[in-house]
């Protein structure tokens, strides 16, 4: 795919001082920023300082790429991401996603906020991605011109990753059910109509970013993993109406629990 951005991106970011191989890079959804401030070591830069990083825009975080150590492990931190959303581009997170790969990266955690649509998983709590639901007809690999946009989606979420990151759960105290993500472009929310049509394809949780990201992922040959924190029962379920304002306030609330998730991963 080479943006022509990614390898000026690439550039600068060892010129500002990047001289270890990264292995593992995390996107940080709403409520997760301050794991960036525990990084050690810390190379902070703004993605306004990265040619095809997303800025402006970016709801609710700070838009920068926070290099360093935590819990040993030599990390990437994109605090903040782009959605579909706020530009209608489905390869929004494209050039900062093969930015990572070409600095290294093997490893992609996303996590995010959802919707639940599971009785015992409710607000505050976290759950796996085990697989998605793309049904937007959209793909970020739209009009890439190569037969490797052919990508087989089989374990998208790569299994040893999910063992690891159970595993951690475990170890910590936290549950972590396994479930299926749908992607929904928002930003308005689910209907409740489209709420039952979700959990009657096999959705258990439904929100509006992490699937692009994925299927460019795996397309960079990233191995993939993804969390989400459920602000929210889905619209129409058990009683959900969510808002934006809800969605972020609890969102902080359950960021304490995702912070020990990731960094137990980290430690392994
Ligand atoms: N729907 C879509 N996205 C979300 C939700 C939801 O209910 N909660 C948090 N992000």
């Amino acid at each position: 795919m080479t943006t022509s951005q990614a390898p000026t991106a690439a550039r600068i970011i060892v010129e500002r001082g990047l001289h270890t191989k990264i292995g593992t890079a995390i996107v940080l959804g709403t409520g997760l920023g301050a794991l960036a401030d525990a990084v050690e070591n810390a190379l902070v830069i703004p993605f306004a300082d990265l040619p095809g990083f997303p800025h402006g825009n970016v709801s609710g975080h700070a838009g920068r790429l926070v290099i360093g150590k935590l819990e040993g492990a030599d990390v990437a931190l994109l605090q903040g991401r782009a959605h579909y959303y706020e530009h209608g581009d489905p390869r929004v997170m494209a050039t900062a996603l093969e930015t990572l790969q070409l600095l290294g990266v093997e490893t992609l955690l996303l996590t995010n906020s959802a919707g639940s649509l599971q009785p015992d998983w409710p607000p505050g709590s976290l759950a796996l991605i085990a697989d998605h639901i793309n049904y937007s007809g959209l793909n970020p690999l739209i009009g890439v011109a190569s037969d490797k946009r052919f990508v087989p989606m089989n374990d998208a979420y790569a299994p040893d990753l999910r063992d690891k990151l159970r595993s951690a759960a475990l170890r910590e105290h936290i549950a972590l059910p396994e479930g299926v993500y749908m992607w929904f472009a928002g930003p308005s929310f689910e209907t409740p109509a489209e709420v039952r049509m979700a959990k009657l394809l096999g959705a258990d949780l439904v929100g509006m970013s992490t699937v692009p990201e994925t299927i460019l992922a795996r397309f960079l040959g990233l191995r993939v993993a993804a969390v989400s924190m459920v602000t929210n029962f889905a619209a129409g379920f058990a009683g959900g109406n969510p808002s934006h304002h809800e969605t972020k306030d609890v969102a902080l609330q359950g960021a304490a629990a995702l912070q020990k998730l990731v960094r137990a991963f980290l430690r392994q």
